[in-house]
């Protein structure tokens, strides 16, 4: 898949390939003793990158069964290979990225502007081609990040102004995500992994006219088997009052008076005896956001 795989598509020298495997986390080190090196999920959960730089370079996402990228980049490739007028248009749009200076520098922590320049026009042709799959991604070009602020600020009601610079938002524990029926955002979802074992669940909502749906279920499901992924074991969460039953339905309980660091909030702290030997290595004072003032309950769910 990529530039490589178009004909008459002016292309870099790096191959972009996609490998469809049964289980992505057992497929890193057979690959990595190939000379491959392992280099994270990027922007999209449960893919792995792996990258071999010589003469030409490799790209190789590791992608399991199902996935939608892989059906979304056959499509994308597919439909170039049969329009070389959008395959054209495609060529000028990276013929002038490149000839911007400024988008050979990171535009957010993860890509160049070159990059996200691509990610209006991939998007537009997705959409031509009825490409409506459900994807689970982490918010990264400006108009995801605009979807996603958006159904937080109209969806939450947290009883402060929402500010999108809020340290508990922009800290670099916060893990933000979307899901996505195709290009469209429908929920989003804020966790914060705080320690080797727990984490937070800062936000969930699903944006309004699509609530009731199944979007949040969903959302809640797979950030779970995100955290399960990166050994976990609990989540917990101050849900609005309201909400506390779509968690108390999907295996959250109220949290225990014993739970290690239960209610250990920075106004109680002085109350509390220091947390136990039972700690499980969070930093607990960190669990609660301090511009959080809507009634609330503290939930918590072993993954
Ligand atoms: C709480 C919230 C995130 C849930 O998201 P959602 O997308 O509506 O969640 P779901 O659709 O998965 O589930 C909601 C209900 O719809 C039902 N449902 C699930 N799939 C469905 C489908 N395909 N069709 C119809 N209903 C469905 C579920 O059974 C669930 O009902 P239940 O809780 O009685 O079991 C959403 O209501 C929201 O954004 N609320 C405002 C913000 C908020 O309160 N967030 C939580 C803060 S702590």
């Amino acid at each position: 898949m990529g530039s490589t795989s178009i004909p008459g598509l002016a292309a870099k020298p790096v191959i972009d390939i996609i490998a469809v495997v049964k289980n992505g986390e057992k497929a890193i080190a057979p690959l990595e003793n190939t000379g491959y090196t392992h280099r994270g999920e990027y922007n999209i959960p449960f893919k792995e990158v792996l990258t071999k730089r010589g003469q030409n370079g490799f790209n190789l996402h590791v992608l399991e069964q199902n996935h939608p990228e892989i059906e979304l980049n056959i499509l994308f490739r597919d439909h170039l290979r049969k329009h070389p007028s959008a395959r054209d248009q495609y060529a000028q749009l990276k013929a002038d990225l490149l000839a911007d200076e400024s988008n050979h520098q990171k535009n957010g922590p993860m890509f160049v502007g070159y990059t996200l320049g691509k990610h209006d026009f991939i998007g537009s042709i997705l959409h031509d081609t009825g490409y409506t799959r459900r994807r689970f991604l982490r918010p990264t070009h400006h108009q995801e990040w605009a979807d996603y602020h958006r159904i937080r600020q109209t969806s939450l009601p947290l009883g402060v102004a929402y500010d999108t610079n809020h340290p508990s938002v922009t800290a670099c524990t916060a893990q933000h995500f979307i899901l996505c029926d195709g290009i469209t955002t429908r929920s989003i979802g804020h966790i914060d992994v705080l320690g080797q074992s727990g984490a937070a669940l800062r936000a969930l909502a699903t944006d309004s006219g699509f609530q009731n749906q199944g979007y949040g279920s969903e959302m809640l499901t797979l950030m779970e088997k995100w955290l399960k992924k990166q050994g976990i074991l609990f989540l917990h969460t101050h849900s609005l009052l309201d909400a506390q039953w779509f968690y108390k339905k999907r295996g959250f309980v109220e949290l225990p008076p014993d739970f290690p660091g239960a209610r250990d909030t920075p106004t109680e702290r002085a109350d509390m005896s220091p947390c136990t030997p039972t700690d499980m290595g969070v930093d607990w004072s960190a669990l609660w956001a301090p511009s959080f003032s809507a009634p609330h309950i503290h939930l918590v769910k072993m993954l």
